[in-house]
């Protein structure tokens, strides 16, 4: 056989790499539960017409799409709002609005592999279903600031816009909206020539033309300049207007913007509103992005219900930390090895190992049959703070021989005293 290598643009992530990840997500969990998110698990296979009905040209063409044997399209998910918009249409359905989800799990794009940009990676993804205010945006935009703060971060900063801008004045110019679709995916790739050329006439192709041309340093003064740039079109006025208010919630409660983006479009087809994403100096990719989608839950048959998320790319956050050299603690409780001096003493040191890790500590058991010499210098190899040497002499007084590692030092200690010295 020959030695197996993983597909292309899938990863295997080992030691720091994996622990890196860990950290990231529990990071996010702690932010969900926070904000008040509850998590929900939904399925890395879906129909693959509620993956690419309002995903995009971009995305709809890098699926992984394949029949499963009983002759059903489908695909493996290409991000979670699809599917948080099914679950919000079916077993969700009644509940309450406001209704806050969090998700945390691998998704699949056959994007073109390079640094940050896999074919697997992950996402922990926030979605706020039921509300249109402008509050709503802003707690997105919020809680991914708090999260990227709390991983310890810096200089990160975000990049905003709001879709009903381009929109508006393209609908104003009848422009129907597959053509729409088509200029969008251009500018979010920065391909603004090709964008101005799909324009339908030389006055729509001016208005895009200036409206890529108002970008200044000052957040608040490219939103006036929108404002009046757009003043004779109600949808796109409407839209710099909102895009001011969420501007203010967010810029006052400290959160970092970078640039207000007057043409700023994402690959996505289903948002209408407010969108962002976030990015760090060092790296050009986005740390993670969002925004406003109203129209999507209603799509899907449901009840119009207006909606606001995002996706944070942990595989980029992580080399986002790395680039930054943070570190990060490990919330592990100190380390411990259990050997007993022979195999009858095996089950009192198994109870031992239990107790410990009932208080709290991280305790391997030894479970190679090595000799104690062997057993202790590769745990010391290993870093580990204790070893627990249960042995007869001891153990008929109740008690076990303890050796701090780096210290070198042993200690005989009662049992029952034992998890305190060590946790403590
Ligand atoms: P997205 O911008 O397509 O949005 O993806 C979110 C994040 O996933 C990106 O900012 C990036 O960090 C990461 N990402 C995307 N492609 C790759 C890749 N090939 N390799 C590594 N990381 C990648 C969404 O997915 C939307 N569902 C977000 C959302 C939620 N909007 C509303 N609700």
């Amino acid at each position: 056989m020959p030695a197996f290598q993983t597909v292309r643009g899938m990863r295997d992530l080992v030691g720091e790499e994996a622990a890196a990840f860990t950290n990231i997500i529990s990071k996010a969990r702690e932010t969900a539960m926070l904000y008040g998110y509850r998590e929900v698990i939904t399925p890395v296979v879906e129909p693959l017409e509620l993956l690419s009905a309002k995903s995009g040209e971009e995305i709809r063409q890098r699926m992984f799409i394949f029949k499963d044997l009983g002759e059903r399209q489908v695909a493996l998910r290409p991000e979670f709002t699809a599917s948080i918009a099914r679950l919000a249409t079916t077993a969700l359905k009644n509940e309450p609005k406001p209704l806050r989800l969090f998700s945390v799990g691998s998704v699949y794009r056959y994007d073109e592999p390079q640094k940050g940009r896999y074919r697997e990676f992950w996402q922990s993804n926030f979605e706020l279903l039921g509300s249109a205010r402008p509050e709503a945006d802003a707690e997105i935009i919020l809680l991914t600031n708090r999260l990227l703060k709390s991983l310890g971060l810096q200089s990160y900063a975000f990049k905003i816009g709001h879709i009903g801008v381009i929109r508006g004045i393209l609908s104003q110019e009848g422009v129907e909206e597959k053509t729409q679709n088509a200029i969008l995916q251009r500018m979010d790739k920065k391909e603004y020539e090709e964008a101005l050329k799909l324009a339908p006439n030389e006055h729509c192709r001016n208005m895009l033309d200036g409206l890529l041309k108002l970008k200044s340093n000052d957040c608040f003064e490219t939103v006036e300049k929108i404002k009046s740039y757009v003043a004779d079109c109600d949808k796109a006025k409407g839209a710099a207007e909102n895009l001011g208010e969420v501007l203010k919630l967010v810029v006052e409660s400290g959160c970092p913007v970078q640039v207000v983006e007057p043409a700023f479009a994402r690959g996505l087809e289903y948002y209408t509103g407010v969108i962002f994403e976030v990015y760090i100096p060092q790296l050009d990719i986005a740390l993670g992005g969002g925004g406003r989608y109203d129209r999507l839950i209603e799509l899907f048959g449901g009840e119009p219900t207006p909606a606001v998320g995002c996706a944070h790319g942990i595989d980029r956050v992580a080399i986002a930390l790395q680039t930054q050299k943070t570190e990060f603690a490990a919330k592990i409780g100190k380390r411990v090895l259990v050997l007993s001096v022979n195999d009858a003493l095996k089950v009192e040191a198994l109870k031992i190992a239990q107790m410990l890790r009932d208080a709290g500590a991280a305790v391997e058991f030894e479970v190679m049959g090595r000799k104690m010499a062997k057993a202790l210098e590769d745990a010391d190899k290993r870093k580990v703070d204790y070893a627990v040497i249960v042995g007869e002499r001891e153990l008929k007084e109740g008690s076990v021989m303890l050796r701090n590692l780096s210290k070198r030092e042993q200690t005989i200690v009662p049992i029952n005293t034992l998890a305190d010295k060590i946790t403590n």
